[in-house]
């Protein structure tokens, strides 16, 4: 039975704010796009960023500071020049969204408000309240919805058609009944989100499972700086739910059991806004020494009440509700008990500062860009800033969707055949009728728990190896899997089996890249090897996948600039 063939000219895969961002430009360039997402758009995780969205606006600011946070805070890893591109833009995209229609808080005197970060020379982070990204993506949908962007909510990209080197679209199936469908196209972004899900505790959406980069990655391109995933210093206690970092921000103070303000130890000068791999660290550095509090001593407390009930409702209502609801416990009132989440993925699908995709160091691929969360340009390096992924998302989003409305007039539709679905169809009809012995709610937690306790905030050669050869067991046995429900209505056991073997496979990057980097730069901690190595290790892995789940490793040079590399102290 054939299945149908959409033709459009761009297709968007992820309805975030760089998915959004994109496919207006497109659209309102006159050219025709869809985009799929795997939810409705307005669950998107870009709507969990809390805290704010970077941009050096004030009179004590300035984007070359701008530049040297960040680029001090990716321990020397980011590329200057992408990084260059987004602070000088920042401004000009916020009052890009702001003409959009984001309703920013203000100042009384009726400026953009702004607060302070971490590893931030100045208050930088622009917000609105404690739900910035909710606004922002609220906003740019509307805008993409207004001008026409076709939206495929519930729809599941399966594959990536990539042939002889050129990008032509994707397979696809609606979520509600598995119905299967091609989508051709000149032009494919991914704007696919995270991978931090690959971890027990962590802020991140049930929906954030690295399709985009395991798909990428099954077509042998290469995947980079995988090692790199944040630690968030405050996920609540328990589940790692988000309690934005503008806590701190706000002036939000950090204490172990015996009542100490223990920042004072790790960063004497910034205390609790030094970076955010420096204030994890601390953080479970206190659990693991003893000092940890909560029923299970696993967390630390973060103390707000003496900012006071006016500002805490005005400045972090959503965090209030949080605490109440998940701890029962009000920060009004109390300090809350908190621990780092694994929250961000600094790594991703390599692309240039344009958003085309790199099919290894030195050539790009034809019709395909990637931008927001899935993507490594690399503006974050080894450690990205607070406030700087939204703004990256939605930059770069932007700045893709104007790439590829200027390229497209130059790719040739490759035309698409029912072949192009072959693969697609095949796998996800054999894994429905599979029938073996594995679960998959089993496998995923066994996976989560050991990437968490082996290649997590901490790691050492030995742990990274049970990580590698526990990931290679799991691929095995995802072979001999289960799938109890055979229907192909909203089968979202179907679905989460789809998303385990992303998630087995992009763990493998993670773990074998980590493994071979002998050092610590960021938020790749070893503790065989604790300071950083800028004579072997000043280069971005680039990673690739063979048909047997076999990783190989490659390095690529990393864009030095005007910020010369310096020890990193705060
Ligand atoms: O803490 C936060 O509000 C998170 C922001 C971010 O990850 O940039």
């Amino acid at each position: 039975m054939s299945i149908p063939i959409y033709t459009y000219d761009a297709i968007v895969v992820g309805a975030g704010l760089a998915g959004c961002a994109a496919a207006r430009e497109l659209q309102n360039a006159g050219k025709k796009v869809a985009v799929i997402t795997k939810l409705h758009p307005l669950r998107s995780h870009s709507g969990a960023a809390q805290g704010g969205i970077n941009a050096a606006f004030s009179d004590k600011d300035s984007v070359e500071l701008h530049e040297f946070d960040t680029v001090k805070g990716s321990d020397y890893l980011a590329d200057q020049d992408a990084v260059e591109f987004m602070c000088k833009n920042a401004p000009e995209t916020i009052r890009w969204a702001e003409r959009m229609g984001a309703a920013f808080s203000r100042t009384p005197d009726g400026k953009i408000a702004q607060r302070p970060f971490g590893g931030q020379s100045s208050p930088r982070a622009c917000y609105a309240k404690d739900r910035t990204g909710l606004t922002l993506l609220q906003t740019i949908y509307e805008q993409a919805f207004r001008v026409g962007v076709k939206f495929w909510d519930e729809w599941y990209v399966a594959d990536l058609i990539y042939k002889d080197g050129k990008v032509s679209g994707v397979v696809a199936f609606n979520i509600r009944d598995m119905e299967m469908a091609i989508f051709n196209a000149k032009s494919v972004m991914f704007a696919t989100g995270g991978y931090a899900r690959a971890y027990k505790i962590n802020s991140n959406a049930h929906a954030n499972t690295g399709d985009g980069l395991s798909i990428v990655a099954r077509h042998g391109l290469p995947l980079e700086d995988m090692e790199f995933v944040q630690f968030h210093p405050s996920g609540l206690s328990g589940n790692g739910v988000l309690i934005s970092e503008a806590a701190r921000g706000e002036g939000g103070k950090l204490f172990n059991s015996l009542g100490e303000r223990f920042m004072e130890k790790y960063a004497p000068s910034a205390m609790e806004l030094a970076s955010r791999d420096v204030v994890s660290r601390a953080i479970l550095n206190e659990i693991r020494e003893g000092r940890g509090v909560g029923p299970r001593k696993d967390a630390v407390f973060i103390d707000v009440t003496h900012l006071g009930r006016e500002k805490i409702m005005e400045r972090l209502p959503e965090l209030r509700d949080l605490a109440i609801t998940f701890l029962g416990l009000d920060m009004i009132k109390e300090p809350i008990l908190i621990s780092a989440t694994a929250h961000y993925s600094m790594g991703g699908i390599p692309v240039n500062i344009a958003g085309n995709v790199r099919k290894n160091n030195s050539e790009l691929i034809e019709g395909f860009y990637a931008a927001g969360e899935c993507s490594c340009v690399s503006v974050h390096g080894a450690n990205r800033l607070g406030a700087n992924s939204v703004l990256e998302a939605l930059l770069f989003g932007r700045y893709v969707g104007k790439t590829m409305v200027s390229e497209i007039d130059d790719i040739k539709l490759r035309v698409a055949t029912q072949e192009d679905a072959k693969t697609a169809v095949h796998e996800i009809e054999s894994l429905l009728h599979k029938n073996g012995h594995e679960t998959v709610p089993a496998l995923r937690e066994e996976l989560q728990q050991c990437m968490t306790a082996n290649a997590g905030a901490f790691r050492t050669k030995e742990t990274l190896e049970i990580a590698i050869a526990k990931v290679k067991e799991l691929r095995q046995r995802y072979k001999d899997i289960r799938i109890k429900d055979k229907s192909k209505v909203f089968n979202t056991e179907l679905q989460e089996a789809i998303e385990l073997g992303h998630m087995i496979d992009y763990s493998a990057f993670i773990v074998e890249s980590a493994v071979a980097r002998n050092e610590s730069r960021g938020a790749h901690y070893r503790e065989d090897f604790e300071t950083r190595n800028d004579e072997e290790f000043l280069k971005h892995t680039m990673a690739y996948m063979d048909e047997n789940g076999d990783i190989t490793l490659d390095y690529m040079d990393v864009v030095l600039g005007k910020h010369e590399l310096k020890a990193r102290t705060y």
